[in-house]
């Protein structure tokens, strides 16, 4: 069975608490669940949320290094501002998906600012927890 790392970054273990027109109103635990779902055993999931840049680096690292086939993120904030985690991304070699909650490119403009985009295969977003089970089924199709 193939790993599959969920990464999620800064303020959404708050998620429940943040503004639902942007981000609906399930918790993080609650998404993780409907991920659960979707995936339906087919791959080993580890998911992993942190508030922290470089933590978030490292995780990616522990990718790089072999423990994982593939990479979801939703980095949140760092999104828009993390020339580390660009980096770190860009060293693995497996499928890597970027998933938001909101549509990025359709809201502050600061938010159109990506570090991410261009080492990601592809983008979901602005389907509130259903970016995250669209990025499984893509996954499901490609490994
Ligand atoms: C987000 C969008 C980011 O701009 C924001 O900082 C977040 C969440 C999303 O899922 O829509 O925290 O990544």
């Amino acid at each position: 069975m193939k790993n599959v790392l969920i990464i999620n970054g800064p303020n959404l273990n708050m998620l429940g608490k943040r503004p639902k027109e942007h981000y609906g109103s399930l918790t993080l635990d609650e998404i993780n669940e409907l991920i659960i779902k979707e995936n339906n055993n087919y791959f080993n999931l580890d998911f992993y949320q942190s508030n922290y840049e470089g933590d978030i680096v490292t995780k990616i690292q522990d990718a790089v290094l072999g423990k994982y086939d593939a990479i979801i993120i939703n980095p949140a904030a760092y999104t828009h501002t993390s020339v580390a985690i660009h980096d770190a991304l860009e060293m693995f070699n497996g499928p890597k998906l970027e998933v938001h909650l909101s549509h990025v490119d359709e809201r502050e403009a600061f938010r159109r600012i990506n570090f991410v985009r261009d080492v990601t295969l592809k983008c979901f977003s602005g389907e509130k927890e259903a970016s995250y089970t669209q990025a499984i089924a893509y996954l499901k199709n490609i490994l």
